[in-house]
Order: C-alpha cells, then sequence, then structure tokens
C-alpha cells in the first residue's frame, strides 16, 4: 500500500527552543496513525540530533535534512555529505527543493548525483519537482516537470525507484497562499504516475508517494490529500504552527 506523508519543511526558520517546543507540541497530539501514514519533519542541519532523539520515541515519526551536498566527502566546507546524515540516522532528506534550484543553481544533473548518494546511504530522497509561473501559464508544465524526472530520476533501476517520494510543488504556488485547485493537483499528479508508469511499469508507479506542496494549509489539506493520486504533502509556512501541522496530520487518507 502507498505511503501517505504528512511533510513539515521548516526551512530557515525557528530559534532550537522554538523546534524543540513545536516538536513536543507535535509528538503530544499523539495523532493516531495508520501503519501506512507517516510524519517527516525537514528540520534545519543543527537540530537534526535533537529532532531524530524526540521522534524516536514513536512509530512513524521520521527527521529530514533539508539537503546534501552532490559529492561523498572531501574539501567542501559549509557542506553536509549523505554518509554524514546516514551516521545521525537520519533516514530522509529532500533534494531539489525549488528554493535550492533557484538561489543555489543546482541542476538536474547535480540533483541524480546528489539522489545517488541517498540512495547508496540508505536515505530515502524527497525528491521536488514543479513548474514556475511562466510555464503553467503557457501550459507546458506537463513537459517541464517530466524533464525534471528524466534529468534526476530516469538513471534509476525500478528497485532504486522504490526508495524514492516525490514532491510535485508549483513554484507559484510556494509560500503565495495560491494554492493549486485540486483538479491542477490530481491532474499533475496523475501525469507523474503515468509519465514513471512509461518507464518503469505500472506496479512500480503505483506505489510511489507523490506529495503535493504549495500553500498547503490546515483549511486545505483534507481536499488536497483526497485526490487519488495526492498521497499527502510537504508544507511549509503551516508547520511552523503546532496547531496547524497536527490538522494537516489529521488530513491524511
Ligand atoms: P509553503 O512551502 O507550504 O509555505 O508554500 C512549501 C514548500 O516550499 O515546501
Amino acid at each position: 500500500m502507498r505511503k501517505q506523508i504528512a511533510a513539515a519543511n521548516w526551512k530557515m526558520n525557528l530559534t532550537y527552543p522554538q523546534a524543540e517546543n513545536l516538536l513536543t507540541d507535535v509528538l503530544n497530539a499523539n495523532a493516531d496513525l495508520k501503519e501506512n501514514q507517516q510524519v517527516v519533519f525537514a528540520v534545519p542541519s543543527p537540530y537534526l540530533t535533537m529532532t531524530n532523539g524526540l521522534l524516536a520515541q514513536k512509530d512513524n515519526y521520521f527527521t529530514a535534512a533539508q539537503n546534501c551536498f552532490n559529492k561523498k566527502s572531501g574539501a567542501y566546507t559549509g557542506e553536509i555529505s549523505a554518509e554524514m546524515l546516514h551516521s545521525l540516522d537520519i533516514e530522509f532528506c529532500v533534494i531539489g527543493h525549488s528554493e535550492r534550484r533557484e538561489y543555489f543553481g543546482e541542476d538536474g544533473k547535480m540533483l541524480a548525483e546528489k539522489i545517488d548518494l541517498c540512495l547508496e546511504f540508505d536515505i530515502t530522497p524527497i525528491f521536488c519537482c514543479g513548474e514556475p509561473l511562466p510555464i503553467r501559464e503557457a501550459n507546458t508544465q506537463n513537459d517541464y516537470v517530466e524533464t525534471q524526472l528524466k534529468e534526476s530520476l530516469f538513471h534509476l533501476t525500478a528497485d532504486q525507484l522504490d526508495n524514492i517520494v516525490i514532491a510535485y510543488e508549483p513554484i507559484w504556488a510556494i509560500g503565495t497562499g495560491k494554492t493549486a485547485t485540486t483538479g491542477q493537483a490530481q491532474e499533475m499528479h496523475a501525469f507523474l504516475r503515468y509519465t514513471l508508469a512509461n518507464q518503469y511499469g505500472a506496479n512500480v508507479a503505483d506505489l510511489i508517494s507523490i506529495l503535493y506542496g504549495g500553500s498547503v494549509k490546515a483549511g486545505n489539506a483534507k481536499e488536497l490529500f483526497s485526490c487519488a493520486d495526492v498521497d499527502g504533502g510537504l508544507v511549509g509556512g503551516a508547520s511552523l504552527i503546532a496547531a496547524d501541522f497536527i490538522q494537516i496530520i489529521h488530513s491524511l487518507k
């Protein structure tokens, strides 16, 4: 059965005590998770160990890094490797968020290298894709997102792909308060699954979790997650407020 995932992406927000309080509040809500439901917190690197320690008390809660570098180790001051994350027992890493692509010049090839390193070290990449507004306005979003998959994922074997989570995040919906309609989300998620099925077969495609991201809120999560091909969300702003993120967790299928 496909996993349904509520993933928080804190980005560069919260001090250490604020982060501890937020995690404690969410854990204290004791959300009754089904076996196929997971909650993931993508936290700033200095908080990885603390987060993993707190989440270890509960099944189905996981820590994610927000990024790692595309080299195994060496003279790359300031960077963090997949192997380091593995040595901290981190099981997920966000790869290719549009903010990394835009502000740090990360391209499809670099992201493919990051994906390979994550898989080598047993870390599940949460691979982000999604189009900017002009591409949506020109109605070429399917080609754009298909190219993103081809560049960074299609070198993988079917077995490797099984360990990938995809997050579709239309850039025009991130942090803007402008959410994709359920129709737009479902259409793109179905297209992504169709594209994966063409490459890897329907059985493989059917098992891949595809999250929606872009202004997911407590008030719209249930509707978005109810779409057949939407398997949860990657949540920025609303994941910084415990009550909101708890409600988003409760919205999982
Ligand atoms: P948002 O961010 O929920 O604040 O739009 C989502 C993301 O960038 O992952």
